[in-house]
C-alpha cells in the first residue's frame, strides 16, 4: 500500500522511526531503513563531527550492491546551537529527507529544499501546522501529547491533534505520539494521517543507542509513569525517577523557568538515556512505553508492525461488507 507519505519519502511502508537524541544512531536508522520504513538519524546530540561519522556509517550500511541506496532521514532541531555545520553536513551528504523540529519552519525550509531535500516540520498544534504549510515543507508531523521527548504547551492528544490538522493543511500528514501498534498505525490513517512517526518503540530496541539501563527500565514502565514536566521551561515528557519528582515538586511549589533550568542543570538527558543513571537522569519516553515489554530487533519490528495494521485494516474492512 503506497500512500501519498510513502510516494514522497520513497519508502516502502509509510513508517517514520522519530530521530531521538542518545538514541537514534546509524545502527537503528539502518536497520529501520532497510525493513522499509524511514530511518532518522538524531542529530540533536551530536556534535558535526559525530554527525558526520554517523552519515558515513549510515550510508554504507544502506549502500546494497548495484541497487539505488534506501532513503533515510536527519532530524534536526533548529534549535540546536551548530545547526549552521549541521544544515551544511546535510548538503554536503545529500540528506533525502530532513525532519525539522522545535522550531521556526520558515527558518531554513527554502534552503533545505534548494538543497534537494524533502523537508518535514514536527508541530503540535494545528496553528504551527498551517505556519509550517505556509513555509512550504513537504509534510507534516502532528506530534501529541502522549509522545516521549519534547512536547506541546497545549496538552493535545494524537486523538484530537490529527483530524483537526488533517482539516487545516492540504500536505501529507504523519501522526507521531501513542503510536504502539498495527491497529493504532490503522487509526492514524483512519484519522486522516498518511503515515506514522513513532520514537519510543524504537528507544527500546536492540539497535538504539540508549543506555542498556534506560532500555531495561521502560521495558517495566507501567500506565501513570510518565508526566509532561517543564511546561514553564521547555515541556518534556519524564520517566518517574528522583529527578523527575524533584522537578514535579518545585513545580507544585511554583517556582519559575530560572529556578527550573538551575534543577536541569546540563547534559542530564545524556547522563539519563546514553549513561544509564536511571537516579538522577533525565529519562525521555511516551506514554507508549506502559506496552513495551522487550527489547526486540527494530527491522522485524517495522515489519511486524506494519503486517499488523495492514491485518486491522482487513478486519475494519470485513466488519462493514
Ligand atoms: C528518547 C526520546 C528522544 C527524543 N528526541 C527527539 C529529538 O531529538 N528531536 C525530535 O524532534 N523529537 C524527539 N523525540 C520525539 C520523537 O521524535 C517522536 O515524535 C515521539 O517519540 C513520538 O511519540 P512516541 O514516543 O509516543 O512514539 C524524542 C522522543 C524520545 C522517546
Amino acid at each position: 500500500m503506497f500512500t501519498p507519505l510513502s510516494r514522497l519519502l520513497h519508502t516502502q511502508i509509510p513508517i517514520i522511526q522519530a530521530g531521538m537524541i542518545w538514541c537514534s544512531g546509524w545502527e537503528l536508522a539502518a536497520a529501520v531503513s532497510n525493513a522499509g520504513g524511514l530511518g532518522t538519524l538524531g542529530a540533536g546530540s551530536m556534535y558535526p563531527e559525530q554527525l558526520e561519522g554517523q552519515l558515513k556509517q549510515l550510508l554504507n550500511a544502506l549502500e546494497i550492491d548495484g541497487q539505488p541506496k534506501k532513503p533515510f532521514a536527519v532530524n534536526l532541531p533548529l534549535l540546536y546551537p551548530q545547526v549552521e555545520d549541521h544544515l551544511r553536513l546535510i548538503e554536503a551528504y545529500q540528506v533525502p529527507v530532513v525532519i525539522c523540529s522545535a522550531g521556526n519552519p520558515s527558518k531554513f525550509t527554502s534552503r533545505l529544499k534548494n538543497a534537494g531535500c524533502k523537508v518535514l516540520h514536527v508541530v503540535s498544534s494545528t496553528r504551527f501546522a498551517v505556519k509550517a504549510q505556509e513555509a512550504g515543507v513537504d509534510a507534516v508531523i502532528a506530534e501529541g501529547f502522549e509522545a516521549g521527548g519534547h512536547n506541546g504547551r497545549e496538552e493535545t492528544t494524537t486523538l484530537c491533534l490529527v483530524p483537526a490538522v488533517r482539516q487545516a493543511i492540504d500536505l501529507p500528514l504523519v501522526a507521531a505520539g501513542g503510536i504502539g501498534s498495527g491497529a493504532a498505525i490503522a487509526a492514524a490513517l483512519a484519522l486522516g494521517a498518511d503515515g506514522v512517526q513513532i520514537g519510543s518503540l524504537y528507544a527500546a530496541t536492540t539497535e538504539s543507542s540508549a543506555h542498556q539501563a534506560f532500555k531495561a527500565r521502560i521495558a517495566t514502565a507501567v500506565e501513570g509513569d510518565t508526566r509532561l514536566a517543564l511546561k514553564d521551561l521547555t515541556p518534556v515528557r519524564l520517566l518517574d525517577n528522583d529527578f523527575a519528582r524533584k522537578v514535579h515538586q518545585a513545580e507544585r511549589e511554583g517556582v519559575g523557568p530560572q529556578a527550573l533550568a538551575e534543577i536541569l542543570g546540563r547534559g542530564r538527558a545524556k547522563k539519563g538515556m546514553f549513561e544509564g543513571d536511571l537516579v538522577e537522569g533525565e529519562l525521555e519516553i511516551g506514554q507508549v512505553s506502559a506496552m513495551i515489554r522487550q527489547i526486540v530487533p527494530a527491522g522485524p519490528l517495522t515489519k511486524s508492525l506494519w503486517e499488523d495494521c495492514q491485518a486491522t485494516l482487513k478486519r475494519l474492512a470485513s466488519l462493514t461488507s
